[in-house]
Parts: structure tokens; sequence; C-alpha cells
């Protein structure tokens, strides 16, 4: 039996998600919530005291310093991850960094050459593809339980009034809905149908420049994926998943699906999948496994599976003229 590494984890960046994910962190064994930095030594240690964290920096470089972490969480805004991550992995760190792992596929690759030459582990944390109802889900389509699969709706839409100067809408952070939501979308018709044939795609802009909504219709050879992100409607946040033989129905907030339905024109099954803590616990348990391991990579979320991922947000964007300030 694998003898699972205790991993000393270290927070880069203590705000809203970081907050949730140490929640988590605490919850799984051989992970030991151990270290936060913060650009400001009272944030670092407001979050230090509330969850439990052994040591609080004042700066992200002090706590890449400390010798005694093993893996760093990064909880930053989107124009930052690259910056964070491969300094992470240039000081040795493991790093499991927020959604999407960079801005765009060059920044993408210039991460996963850090991990590779530093030979450390990398994984985007698409937290969803760890979860057990979207595990499960993944399987019954392979034993074909509503026959051929060909069309996929899914949504993440939230109704929001954002700050202007908030994450969401600030251009220089790389706010929007695509690359905060849309990125779950995009994800789920992946992992069902794989690489698309075609993209096509629309968005309506705030007048930041941020995306309020954008939608995309992903093509396969035999079968269609329907895809939106918003943040100015409310969205029951079920996905669907549709075949010849019927359909399934992925409960509400799909992408922390508790359970879900089989449904077809004779009945309809429902199945429940309770989650360990927020849902975070399986993508650390992942981390923990693959390091334990000697892995650079998650077999299950792969850097390959980074790579098309932004190669189809990079062409969402590319069609709706959607650039960040720091791509020039
Ligand atoms: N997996 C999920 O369920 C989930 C949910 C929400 C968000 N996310 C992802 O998590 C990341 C962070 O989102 P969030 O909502 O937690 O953001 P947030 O609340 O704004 O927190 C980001 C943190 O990053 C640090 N930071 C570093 N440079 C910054 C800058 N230039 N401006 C603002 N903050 C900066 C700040 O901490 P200090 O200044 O104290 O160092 C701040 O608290 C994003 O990639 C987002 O897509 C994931």
């Amino acid at each position: 039996m694998l003898e699972k590494k205790k991993l000393n984890w270290g927070i880069l960046g203590p705000g809203k998600i970081s907050k949730k994910f140490a929640q988590d962190v605490n919850l799984v064994d051989n992970a030991v919530l151990y270290a936060v930095g913060s650009r400001s030594e009272e944030r670092a240690k407001k979050f230090a005291q509330a969850y439990h964290v052994e040591k609080a920096y004042g700066s992200y470089e002090d706590l890449l310093n400390d010798p005694d972490v093993d893996i760093i969480y990064i909880g930053t805004p989107h124009n930052s991850h690259k910056q964070y991550a491969i300094a992470a992995m240039n000081a040795g760190k493991h790093v499991l960094c927020e959604k999407p792992l960079g801005l765009n596929l060059d920044e993408v690759k210039e991460m996963i050459d850090a991990s590779k030459s530093n030979q450390v582990f990398l994984m985007e944390a698409l937290w969803s593809r760890f979860n057990p109802t979207i595990v499960e889900v993944l399987g019954k389509l392979k034993e074909g339980v509503i026959g051929e699969v060909n069309y996929v709706n899914v949504d993440f839409s939230v109704y929001r009034d954002f700050p202007v100067e908030g994450r969401m809408l600030n251009m220089d952070l790389a706010g929007g809905s695509l690359l905060d939501m849309g990125i779950y979308p995009v994800f789920l018709a992946y992992l069902v149908f794989g690489y698309p044939e075609q993209i096509l795609a629309a968005s309506r802009f705030h007048e930041t420049g941020a995306d309020m909504q954008t939608a995309a219709i992903l093509k396969y050879k035999h079968g269609i994926a329907n895809l939106l992100s918003g943040f100015s409607s409310q969205s029951d946040m079920v996905a669907k998943i549709h075949g010849t033989q019927g359909r399934i129905l992925l409960n509400r907030r799909w992408h922390q699906a508790d359970g879900y339905k089989i449904v077809n024109d004779q009945d309809e099954t429902s199945f429940q999948l309770p989650i360990k803590g927020i849902g975070y616990t399986y993508e650390i348990e992942e981390c923990i496994d693959c390091i334990s391991r000697g892995l650079i990579e998650s077999p299950k979320w792969s850097h390959q599976n980074s790579v098309d991922l932004i190669k189809i947000m990079d062409e969402i964007r590319k069609q709706v003229g959607l650039k960040y300030p720091s791509e020039g």
C-alpha cells in the first residue's frame, strides 16, 4: 500500500477562497495547515489565528523561504498565478494553483516548464474533477447508461452587483465571468467530450471591459455543448448531459454536486453522494497521493488537461475580442 507523505501546506494570498480552502485542509489526513503568506503581516496573522496556522508571514517571499513548507496553495487573482506559482516552484515547492492555471496558453506552458525543470508537482485547482458525483457520472456515461451522449447544456451564472473596483470586474486582475466561472462549463464539456472541433462564442461586456456574459458552443464529431457564464442572471446551476437513451442531471451548483439524477421517458432515479467538507478535500488528497508517488502531475487533471482547457478559453476570448492589459 502507498505510504502517504505528510505535507506542510502554505497558503499564498489569504483571500475569500483561501479561507474556505483552509477549512478543508484541516479535514484531510496527512495535510498540515502550516503557514500563510500575505502582502500584509496583519492579514497573515488574522488568517493564522482564525484557521490555526502555525506560521504567519507578512510577505510571499518569506513564505517561500520557509524550508518546512512542502506545498503552496495559490489563492491570488488570475493575473498573478503564473508569477507566484513559478516563484514557488523555483523555491522547490509543490504547487496547487487556483483556476485558471495561467491567463493564457503561453503562461500555462511556462508554468509547466517550471514544474518539469524543478521536478515539483503542479496542478490547477480544478476541484470539481475530484467531486464524487462528477467522478461517478463519468463512469456511468462510459457504461452507456444514457446511450450515446451527444449534448451537454451547462452554465455557471449568478446575479451580483459586483463593485467596479473589485476583482470580478477589474481587467488589471483579469476579471470577468469567463475566467472566473465560465471555466467550469468549459471544463465539464471537455471532460465529457474532449477537445472540440469547432468553437463559436459571444460576450456582453461591462464598461470596465470585463465580460458580463459569455456564451460558447463547442462542436464535436458526435455532439454539441452549449455553455454560458455570467454575472447578470440567476441560473438553476443544474448541469444537463443528454444521450440517446436519457439524460443525467447534476444537482444544483453542479460543480460541487452532492448527487445526480438519471432521467428517461419511463423513470427518474436519484443518487446521493455527500461531500466531505466544502469539497476541496478531494483535490487536497489528490495532491498528497501524487506527491507520495513522486509524480509532478496528476493523471486525473494533468498538465495536458490544463493546456487543452486554456486553449479552448483562449479561442473563446479571441472570438469575442477579450484581452487583458498584461497581454498587450
Ligand atoms: N475553487 C473555487 O471554488 C474558487 C472560488 C472563488 C475563487 N476562486 C479562484 O481563487 C482565486 C482568488 O479568488 P478570491 O475570490 O479568493 O480573491 P480575493 O478574495 O480577492 O483574494 C485574493 C487574495 O490574493 C492576494 N492578492 C495578491 N495580489 C493581489 C492583487 N493585486 N489584488 C488583490 N489581491 C491580491 C490578496 O491577499 P494579500 O494581499 O493578503 O496577500 C487577496 O486576499 C482566483 O483565481 C479565483 O478564480 C476559486
